[in-house]
């Protein structure tokens, strides 16, 4: 139990951590909830019921490309098993499986034709039982992916909505007669090209906002929405610890408004202001929640880009949807792309100012999940700096951006040795329909070919999903066949075997990144702090404090390649350097380039 003193207007209440929950003792007589909740707030505390899951450290795993067990060149669950002893060791408490549930691979797993068992090419239901079930020994939770938006186009339900459009299965897609032969309306797809589909001659059309493979599900009919009830409360059953929900904040679509404006000269438009977070939506999240995850008290981490700060309440407070969801706020910035290219320190600047301003907003109603990678972005040393300045000191600097923010961090594979990005030489060296969808649509846009290769080289998603690099062996330790996505070439210097015997590697850097966000004497505060942003004028820091109960948790990074001084004295002790040595001047930090710090502030006097 920790005990702590807090000085507020002149008074002094007392607050203690239990375990279970945060007791406030100072309460003052006929102070209603409404008030005491105001109260709490201006506390550098949270006033968080504790839950099992606010210690979580995850790691996503992407199946595919993890560790190959049968030699077949794609990953499984039984090399996920072989690799528990590195994740243990690795430190983190959480595993989030991308979906392995039976597909057709049209969209490498995110398209389920059985809801309720594991493809073959991942291996058995068995094997993820096993799974879970190891994970567990070893003090890990593994939750899985949640894919409810969209079925797989060869789903049983769609075939037969396929056969008789107007029938009951019919109801669970999203189903339209066309005008004139043409689609219902002129909605692009997020993955290119019209997100309606013929049906046949039928004269109906299916709505895809991702691939063909895809359709969307109507989530406006009852009988459905128990269907899926009933499947997660059937995986919740299994023993798993939650899910991560896939694209959930397009399930409420609005097809009133007809056509929007083209964006292009095919005719298409973005339609997205009429399927991300409709109104109406927040009616089946409510029923979602209550009929499933919380009867089983599960961890939930939601896809939902764009949460307005004055909605985290809904999703994400104490009775919010979903535990946690994914913050999208620094996913657009990409130094080889866009509006950002070449304007590296600006754009670091750029996201410290978004991420600071959602922590400050977020901090103390909820949880956010951190993150830098997944698999639908590339590789966080490609987007935030450039190649001439990926170095250790650079890269070791990145986790500390985040780990210690408010919020349940998460890590991709791979991120931890530093994997990278590779540029193609042509597009058949890609693999994902994606890839190929928006290819299409930047040569209808008027690209050349070299451009649009060029474009896609320096963003798309696929760099993340190149086997897992555990060794310097032929096909990287992945497996011993030719795995199904290349191999990153520069395998051969950047894998965990390599760093694992090199006390200097960014592995060993990352492991006492996460040991400290687990350690004992800090989690509390890791968890429960408030947030305060320092030296927010500064042209070169991300520097930001976090205290809980007079421990006061600093962390300063130098966003640059010169050297930086803080502005301010800074006192205490060094918990974590990414140089093991800290020079200062005047009782100022000179931080060297990229150098990343955590700092116990030194005792405060009353
Ligand atoms: C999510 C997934 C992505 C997938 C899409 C469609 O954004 O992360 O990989 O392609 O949903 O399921
Ligand atoms: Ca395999």
């Amino acid at each position: 139990m920790v005990g702590a003193c807090i000085r507020q207007k002149k008074r002094k209440v007392c607050v203690f951590l239990q375990k279970e929950r945060l007791v406030f003792l100072g309460r003052k007589k006929g102070c209603d909830t409404a008030r005491q909740e105001r109260f709490w707030k201006r506390e550098d505390i949270c006033d968080m019921r504790k839950k099992w899951w606010h210690d979580l450290v995850g790691y996503q795993i992407y199946p595919k490309s993890f560790q190959d067990s049968n030699e077949d060149g794609i990953g499984d669950i039984p090399g996920i098993i072989r690799r528990l002893d590195y994740l243990q060791e690795l430190g983190i408490n959480m595993l989030w499986v991308c979906p392995v549930y039976r597909s057709p691979m049209m969209d490498h797993g995110y398209d389920i034709s059985d809801y309720t068992q594991v493809d073959p090419m991942f291996g058995t239901n068995r094997d993820l039982e096993e799974l879970i079930r190891k994970a567990k020994e070893r003090g890990i939770t593994v939750i899985m992916d949640l894919v409810i938006n969209h079925t797989s186009s060869e789903h049983p339900w769609f075939l037969e909505a396929c056969r008789d459009p107007e029938g009951k299965y019919g109801q669970y897609y999203i189903i339209r007669k066309g005008k004139e032969g043409q689609p219902p309306n002129n909605w692009r797809s997020l993955f290119g090209g019209s997100a309606w589909e013929p049906i046949g001659e039928s004269g109906y059309f299916y709505l895809h906002l991702f691939t063909k493979g895809q359709p969307d599900l109507n989530w406006d009919n009852e009988a459905l929405r128990r269907e899926l009830y009933q499947m997660i409360n059937g995986w919740l059953e299994m023993g798993i610890g939650g899910f991560r929900i896939d694209a959930i904040a397009h399930i409420k679509k609005d097809l009133s408004g007809g056509n929007v404006p083209a964006d292009g000269p095919d005719g298409l438009g973005n339609g997205m202001r009429f399927f991300r977070n409709m109104e109406g939506i927040e009616a089946y999240l409510q029923e979602l929640k209550e009929n499933t995850f919380q009867r089983y008290d599960c961890f939930t981490l939601a896809e939902v880009d764009d949460i307005p700060d004055s909605r985290l309440d809904a999703y994400i407070g104490e009775d919010g949807y979903y535990c946690t969801v994914f913050d999208f706020c620094h996913c657009h910035h990409n130094l080889r792309d866009g509006e950002w290219e070449g304007r590296g320190e600006e754009m670091l600047l750029d996201i410290r100012d978004r991420v600071f301003a959602r922590q400050k907003a977020m901090c103390g109603r909820g949880f956010f999940c951190n993150y830098q990678e997944n698999h639908d972005m590339t590789r966080i040393p490609d987007r935030f700096l450039k190649k001439e300045d990926q170095n250790f000191y650079s890269m070791s600097m990145l986790p500390v951006l985040y780990f210690y923010l408010a919020g349940i961090p998460m890590v991709y594979q791979g991120q931890e040795i530093g994997m990278t990005g590779f540029d193609r030489n042509s597009m058949e060296e890609y693999a994902d329909p994606a890839t190929f969808g928006i290819y299409r649509d930047y040569l209808m846009q008027g690209m050349t070919e070299e451009a649009a290769l060029h474009k896609i080289n320096a963003s798309i998603r696929e760099h993340s999903r190149t086997p897992m690099q555990w060794s310097g062996e032929k096909y990287a330790g992945f497996s011993q066949s030719e795995p199904w996505f290349a191999c990153n070439p520069g395998y051969p210097s950047c894998n965990v075997e390599r760093q694992q015997a090199d006390e200097n590697s960014l592995l060993c850097f990352f492991k006492k990144v996460i040991a400290l966000r687990r350690n004992s004497d800090y989690q509390e505060t890791w968890i429960y702090g408030s947030f305060t942003a320092l030296e927010e004028d500064s042209a070169q820091l991300w520097s930001f404090e976090r205290s809980l109960a007079g421990q006061r948790l600093q962390i300063f990074v130098n966003l640059t390649g010169r050297e930086a001084l803080t502005k301010s004295e800074v006192h205490g002790t060094v918990l974590l350097d990414n140089y093991g040595e800290l020079a200062e001047a005047d009782g100022r930090l000179a931080l060297k380039a990229w150098q990343a710090v955590v700092v116990k502030a030194g005792e405060q006097q009353e």
